[in-house]
Order: C-alpha cells, then structure tokens, then sequence
C-alpha cells in the first residue's frame, strides 16, 4: 500500500469510531449548548493517572482541554494523581466539590476507583471511564483502544521476530502496573501468542506503577541471571522499554535483543531509529482524547451518547492500535501527524535517521 493510501487507512478507521460514537449527537458548538442556563461555564473534570509516562501530560490533557473549550463555554478541572490512588480519591472529591458536571477518569487503581465512580454517581456526575476500564455499572461510557489487541500486535511482532532471526532461546516479560485492568489485558493477550509459541519465558514481573525505573532494576537482575540465553524482551510500554533497554546498556548485552513498547512516545521512535527498540504500538491519543470531549459534551447537556459497542455492558468505543517498526515510522506516526521528522531526527539520531530514510 503507498504512502497516501496508508494514511488515508488510519484516518479512516479513526473517523468510523468517531461518527459511530456520535450518531446520536446534535450539531453544537454555540456557548448556550454549554452552560447551565445562567451563562456560567460548564466544569468538566479530568483526572489522568501518573506522570512518569510522557503521553498525559503532552498529549492527553492539552488535545482534551483543545476539543472541549471548543466546544463551549466549558472550563477544566484537571488533576494527576503521579501513579496515587487515595490521591486521585482525594482529587475526584475536590472536583466534585467544585461543581463539576461530568467526570472523565483515567483511573490509577480501576478497582479502587470504584468508590470515586459511586460519589460521582450520588451527585447525578456521569463518569467516562478514559483508556482504563473500570467495573462498576455507573460508569457511563468507556473510550479505550482495542487492549487486547495491543498485547496481541507487540506479542506478535516479538515472536515472529526472534523465529525469523533464529533466537529462540527466551524471553523475559515486563508487564504493566497491576492495579492497572489495561495491563491485565496486554498481559493476557500476550500471553496468548508467547505461550504457544514455544519461546520459554525466563521470568515475568508486573511492574508497579508502571515505573520504567522499578522495570531497570528488575531487568538488570535478569540480565545478570540469564546472560545471553535471553534473546527477547517484551515490555508493555515505552516507558518500561527504556528501562529494560538502560538496564541492558549498562550491563554491555551483546547480541542485542528485540524490544517490544507501546505509546509510540517520542524516546521509543528514537530508540526504534537507531535500533535500541525493535517496535512500539502507535495509539493515536487525538482521537481518543477529542472523542472524550465530544462524549463529555453530550453527557453535559443531558444526552445520550451512542456507542459503537459495549464492554461488560458498558457503553464504549474501542480505537485501533497500530505496529511501528523502522519501516514504517513515516507511515504512521509522522503522517498521522504526531511527530515530526525534526522531532525525531535531532542531531544525535541523524545517521540512523538518513538510515531509516527519515527525512
Ligand atoms: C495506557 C498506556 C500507558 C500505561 C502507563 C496504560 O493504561 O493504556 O498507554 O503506557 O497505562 O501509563
């Protein structure tokens, strides 16, 4: 498929999720659909879960707080609860108490957000649960991507990786934050593909909070147990990636193993151009953050969003994750506009990136 097409792809996938959440939305946009008849503005309340991941602070925030203030007179009552579950609690509290009128939650701990979700809902406060699941029937809508997915695509990659190149020895696999329901599902899906697969997994963590610094520190001991005998990666996101791929720097690991991320974060594509990282999983927060504005902007005004699905019931929109490797880093996040070529090809990756052909 050419350049253009491959772009056309994504944007068009993107704009089937969008249209089919919003069937049931009524053009707006004028200040009136967003304010509560007094002409006051609209609180709508964001809470994102930690801060040792590049992805809500540089994207997720900004593209909501962009979507909803163009929407209308709404104001943001934003929060991070820096990977802090009683702290988000606290938070969720003090936005309620601020008057906010929809609450969109990222939460920290999906099982203990529960007990946010359920002061939410003694207000008459619609919850939407953002990119992590939660269990509890109040919640009002769940925009994720297609979890599941994500581990099959990075699980996949690795696998096919180390039978084409012969090194079948084993992997180790870095999970994510256990209080995290996304990680349980990249685990699982994972799993699915490695367990077959007939590559022995060496040794498996959850790491909490999904700190890249806990994932090093883990990973150096395996390096020093395993040596060479591990010929594969897997870790859940970039952020852990670059702690497994510190660890093995600093240990001098050669031959270098495929490393597997997600977040497409701007350190994972540079490590992926100059061969540190083999691949990461482009998720493209745009339109999972501006779909949450829309979908926060019906519950505001008393409506009913349309789903594309339900997960456990929950009215919900799943995106589509996407693979990148070296080969096709301009087809996907460089076209869809989420990085450029001068952020990626500073001057230390210039000779990887001439490599690469990015240019
Ligand atoms: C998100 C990932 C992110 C991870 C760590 C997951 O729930 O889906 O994009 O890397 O949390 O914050």
């Amino acid at each position: 498929m050419s350049k253009p097409r491959k772009r056309f792809a994504l944007l068009a996938i993107a704009a089937l999720a969008i249209s089919g959440a919003l069937a049931a939305c009524s053009p707006s946009g004028s200040d009136s659909d967003s304010t509560d008849g007094s002409g006051d503005t609209i609180k709508i309340g964001l809470l994102l879960p930690e801060t040792k991941t590049a992805r809500y602070e540089a994207f997720d925030r900004p593209l909501f707080e962009d979507k909803i203030t163009s929407l209308g007179n709404y104001e943001v009552v934003y929060a991070n609860a820096a990977q802090d579950a009683d702290k988000q609690l606290q938070q969720a509290e003090s936005a309620l108490t601020e008057g906010i009128k929809v609450l969109v939650l990222d939460p920290v701990d999906g099982t203990a957000a529960v007990t946010i979700v359920e002061a939410a809902a003694a207000q008459d406060v619609p919850v939407i649960a953002y990119d992590r699941f939660i269990k509890s029937d109040k919640v009002s809508y769940y925009i994720s991507f297609d979890n599941e997915k994500v581990g099959v695509l990075q699980a996949t990659a690795l696998v096919d990786k180390l039978k084409a190149d012969g090194t079948t020895t084993g992997l180790i696999m870095i999970n994510g934050s256990p209080t995290d329901a996304n990680a349980a599902d990249f685990k699982k899906a994972a799993h699915s593909v490695i367990d077959p697969s007939g590559i022995p997994i060496l040794a498996e963590f959850d790491t909490p909070d999904w700190s890249p610094d806990k994932a090093q520190e883990w990973a150096a001991g395996q390096v020093t147990q395993f040596g060479t005998e591990m010929s594969g990666v897997y870790a859940a996101n970039d952020g852990t990636a670059g702690g497994a791929i510190a660890a093995m720097k600093a240990a001098g690991t050669d031959p270098w193993p495929p490393v597997t991320g997600q977040d497409a974060e701007l350190a994972g594509i540079q490590r992926i151009v100059a061969g540190d990282q083999f691949m990461t999983v482009y998720k493209a927060i745009k339109l999972q953050a501006e779909l949450a504005a829309e979908v926060a902007h019906q519950l505001a005004q008393g409506k009913t969003p349309e789903p594309d699905t339900t997960v456990q019931d929950i009215p919900s929109t799943l995106l589509t994750p996407v693979v990148v490797t070296v080969d096709n880093i301009q087809e996907t996040v460089i076209d869809d506009g989420f990085w450029t070529v001068d952020q990626i090809c500073t001057a230390d990756y210039a000779d990887a990136c001439a490599a690469a052909g990015l240019q």
